[in-house]
C-alpha cells in the first residue's frame, strides 16, 4: 500500500504542515514557530497562540503542498493533531483539516499528539515491537509500552508537573528565557554538583513527580537569599538537571528489565536535551538485546512530519474520523 498524507499540527505554539509519503519519505515539513512572540511573556499565552495559528495555518499548508510539488488531488488522507494541547490552538488545525477533507473529499485521520512524537523515531530507524517509549515533553512524562504498532499502554506517568514544564519553571526562577529547557541544557554544561536536591519519590515505581524537585529549587534560592548568599545559577541548573534526568533514565531502565522490549525510543521536546541523550545512551544503550533509538534534533520538538508518520500507520488501520469530530484537549492515548 502506498499513501500520501497531509499532516497538520497546531497543539501548542508551532503551526505546522507536512507531506509524508508511505510513512517515511518527507516530501515537505513546514514549521512556523511562535517562540519569539511568547518569549516576551515568559511562556505560551494561549489566546495569542490561537490567533497566530489562524494567521499562519493556510500559509503553511500552501507552502507544504508547493514544496512537495503536489496538489490536494494527490493527497490520500488528512491527518491532524486532535489533542491533547491548548484548546484554541487545536481548534485551528482541526478546522483546517476538516475543511480540506470536506472540500476535497478525503478521509480524516485524527491523532494523539504523543503518538506523533513516538513515530518521529521511524524516520531514523525501523520500529520493532514490543517497544518502550520514554515520552518527555512540555505536557507529558510517560513510559508507553507498545506491544505492536498501534497499541499503547501507559506504564507510568507524572503525578504532577511534566518534565518540560519543570524545566521551564526552574528556568524562570533562574532568570533564563523561555523555553527554559534549551537554556538549562546549555547553562548546566558550566555547572557542578554543588547543591543537594531531593530525589523525587512516587508511590508507583514507574510513575514520575517533578513538582517537589521544582519547589526544592525555589526554596534553596530563597534560603540562600535570606542568608545574604547568592546562588550559582549554572550549579543549580546542573543539579536540577542531573536529579530530574536520573529519575527518567532509572525508571526507563526498570521498565526495560520488567517488560523486556526489543526497542526503546525517546520522544518529545525534552528528547532534544543533550545530557538526557548521553545518559540514555550510557544506560539503556548498554543493555543487551535492546536497541535504543534517539530521534534527530529536528524532529524532537513539535512538527507535522511526525504526525504524518503516525498518520500513515493510522490510515493503514483505517482509523478515520467523521466530519463532526472536534478538538480534544484532554485526549487519551
Ligand atoms: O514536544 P514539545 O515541543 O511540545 C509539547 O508537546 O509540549 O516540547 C516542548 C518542551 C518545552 O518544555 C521545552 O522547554 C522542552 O521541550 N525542551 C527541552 C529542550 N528543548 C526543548 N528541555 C530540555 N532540554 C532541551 N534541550
Ligand atoms: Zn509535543
Amino acid at each position: 500500500m502506498s499513501e500520501i498524507i497531509l499532516a497538520i499540527e497546531s497543539s501548542c505554539d508551532e503551526t505546522a504542515c507536512s507531506i509524508i509519503k508511505d510513512g517515511k519519505e518527507i516530501c515537505s515539513n513546514v514549521v512556523s514557530s511562535q517562540i519569539n512572540v511568547h518569549k516576551k511573556y515568559g511562556g505560551v499565552v494561549p489566546e495569542v497562540a490561537s490567533r497566530i495559528h489562524v494567521e499562519n495555518i493556510s500559509v503553511v499548508i500552501d507552502e507544504a503542498l508547493k514544496t512537495a510539488g503536489i496538489t490536494m488531488n494527490d493527497v490520500d488522507a488528512i491527518a491532524f493533531t486532535q489533542g491533547p494541547g491548548l484548546i484554541g490552538s487545536l481548534h485551528v488545525g482541526v478546522q483546517a483539516a476538516k475543511t480540506l477533507a470536506w472540500a476535497f473529499n478525503k478521509p480524516l485521520v485524527p491523532l494523539h499528539h504523543i503518538i506523533g512524537h513516538i513515530y518521529a523515531n521511524g524516520f531514523v530507524d525501523e520500529l520493532v515491537f514490543p517497544l518502550l517509549a520514554l515520552v518527555v515533553s512540555g505536557g507529558h512524562t510517560e513510559l508507553v509500552y507498545m506491544k505492536d504498532e498501534w497499541s499503547f499502554d501507559i506504564l507510568g506517568t507524572t503525578q504532577d508537573d511534566a518534565i518540560g514544564e519543570a524545566y521551564d519553571k526552574v528556568a524562570r526562577v533562574l532568570g533564563l528565557p523561555y523555553p527554559g529547557g534549551p537554556a538549562i541544557d546549555k547553562l548546566a554544561k558550566e555547572g557542578k554538583a554543588h547543591y543537594i536536591l531531593p530525589t523525587p519519590k512516587t508511590e508507583k515505581e514507574l510513575d514520575f513527580s517533578f513538582s517537589g524537585l521544582k519547589s526544592a529549587v525555589l526554596q534553596l534560592i530563597q534560603r540562600e537569599e535570606k542568608k545574604g548568599e547568592t546562588i550559582v545559577p549554572a550549579d543549580l541548573a546542573y543539579c536540577f538537571q542531573e536529579t530530574a534526568l536520573d529519575t527518567l533514565v532509572n525508571k526507563t531502565e526498570k521498565a526495560v528489565h520488567e517488560f523486556k522490549p526489543k526497542q526503546v525510543v525517546l520522544a518529545g521536546g525534552v528528547a532534544a536535551n543533550s545530557r538526557l541523550r548521553e545518559k540514555m545512551t550510557e544506560t539503556i544503550g548498554a543493555i543487551e538485546g535492546v536497541h535504543l533509538t534517539i530521534p534527530p534534533l529536528w524532529c524532537c520538538t513539535d512538527n507535522a512530519a511526525m504526525m504524518g508518520a503516525a498518520g500513515s500507520v493510522a490510515y493503514r488501520h483505517k482509523l478515520f474520523g467523521a466530519l463532526d469530530c472536534s478538538a480534544n484537549p484532554c485526549k487519551e492515548i
